[in-house]
């Protein structure tokens, strides 16, 4: 079997957590027996200084073509705000109809949650996201009035392909886990987007009577998530409030250099992206303090996506166990710790040992 792989690193800390994740699936494929081959691709802020392009044409052409893209982060401080967040990782969303944005919030055991007392055993959760509508697609406009008053009006798109698509992949993603659905919304206000999400959630459902249904408000989600997320199994949700409770999420689990995110399209016909959730982390760039463990399990969930499931496990529980090694030093952004094996490198290469 062979696997071929585009890489875009990115900027700051995204190219070195990357390597790492690379190094740890070169090491599953040795385990396992298959092949993967990597493509790099020149994207992100140096490209953009360099020829003013986010993303072209050719690239998105190319980048269809592979089995699957590992993104590190893209974000630069000389590169104003948005043009890359938006023209690169969200165009190749739209670009690749990744209409579901998978993020598993687990906590490892050995890693220190903020949340008192929780543990590992109350804490194993996925959140599907659906990546293409809602708020963040809609549009809108800005109106002014003459006065210094105006009117700004943002949009929400919610169409029943793109909701059923992703309500599908959680219900399948459920059955596969402890059968327990949750639809996440505010269908008590949001009346319109809210009614059909709730018939798309009501009609899927019947092909799946094996798994329970639930429903959680996504305000009251947030207290519901810190303080009993044994309540959860598979949540689903739409754009904007899966972006809000999958931070919250990342939080529960030990925080952003932990969390794995999957762009998946649903209809398999174009490769999924596997990205940590955090950013490129300007502040830390460079001194080889950022935690890798977070584009390595994104780098397992694009294993998984593979089909290849006992490699998947196998770097899933290698980072655990570093994970718990480094018991409360996983925060590699604590200046304290002086062990070298506490950077990006000597963690990557701890965790491609243990697979
Ligand atoms: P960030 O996630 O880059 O950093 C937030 C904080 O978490 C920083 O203090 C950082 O040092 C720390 N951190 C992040 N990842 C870490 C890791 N692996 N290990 C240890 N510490 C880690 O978010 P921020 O600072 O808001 O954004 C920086 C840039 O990244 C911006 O340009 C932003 O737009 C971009 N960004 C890009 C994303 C993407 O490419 N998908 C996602 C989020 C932000
Ligand atoms: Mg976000």
């Amino acid at each position: 079997r062979s696997h071929d792989l585009a890489v875009v690193g990115g900027d700051g800390i995204g190219p070195d957590v990357t390597a790492e994740a690379l190094r740890c699936v070169d090491a599953a494929a040795d385990r396992f027996g298959f092949r993967v081959t990597t493509t790099p691709y020149d994207l992100g802020a140096e490209r953009w200084l360099r020829d003013g392009v986010a993303l072209d044409e050719a690239s998105t052409e190319k980048l269809r073509g592979h089995d699957a893209i590992l993104l590190g982060a893209v974000g630069d401080p000389r590169v104003p705000p948005g043009i890359l967040e938006r023209g690169l990782v969200v165009a190749l969303r739209v670009a690749l109809r990744h209409a579901v944005n998978v993020r598993p919030v687990r906590l490892y055991p050995g890693v220190t949650s903020p949340v008192r007392d929780l543990t590992p055993e109350r804490c194993d959760l996925v959140i599907v996201r659906e990546n293409t509508e809602g708020l963040y697609a809609g549009g809108g406009s800005t109106v002014h009035d003459g006065t210094d008053n105006a009117t700004a009006i943002q949009n929400s798109v919610n169409t029943t392909p793109a909701t059923r698509a992703c309500v599908d992949y959680a219900f399948r993603l459920a059955r596969a886990r402890r059968r327990r659905l949750t639809l996440c919304h505010k269908t008590n206000i949001l009346v319109e987007a809210g009614r059909l999400w709730t018939s798309v959630v009501a009609e899927t459902g019947h092909r799946f009577p094996d798994v329970e249904q639930g429903y959680v408000h996504a305000d009251a989600m947030c207290q519901h998530l810190p303080l009993t997320p044994e309540r959860f199994d598979v949540v689903v949700t739409d754009n904007l409030f899966g972006d809000i409770i999958s931070d919250l999420g990342a939080t529960l689990q030990g925080g952003l250099g932990l969390a794995a995110s999957a762009n998946i399209d649903p209809t398999g016909a174009h490769p999924g992206m596997f990205e940590p959730v955090h950013g490129s982390a300007p502040d830390i760039a460079g001194t080889g303090r950022a935690n890798p463990a977070a584009a390595v399990l994104s780098a397992a969930l694009c294993l998984a996506h593979l089909g290849e499931h006992d490699a998947a496990l196998a770097l899933e529980a290698a980072t655990a166990s570093v994970l718990a090694e480094l018991g409360d030093g996983p925060d590699t952004t604590d200046t304290t710790t002086d062990t070298t094996t506490d950077t990006t490198t000597g963690i990557g290469a701890r965790i491609a040992d243990h697979v």
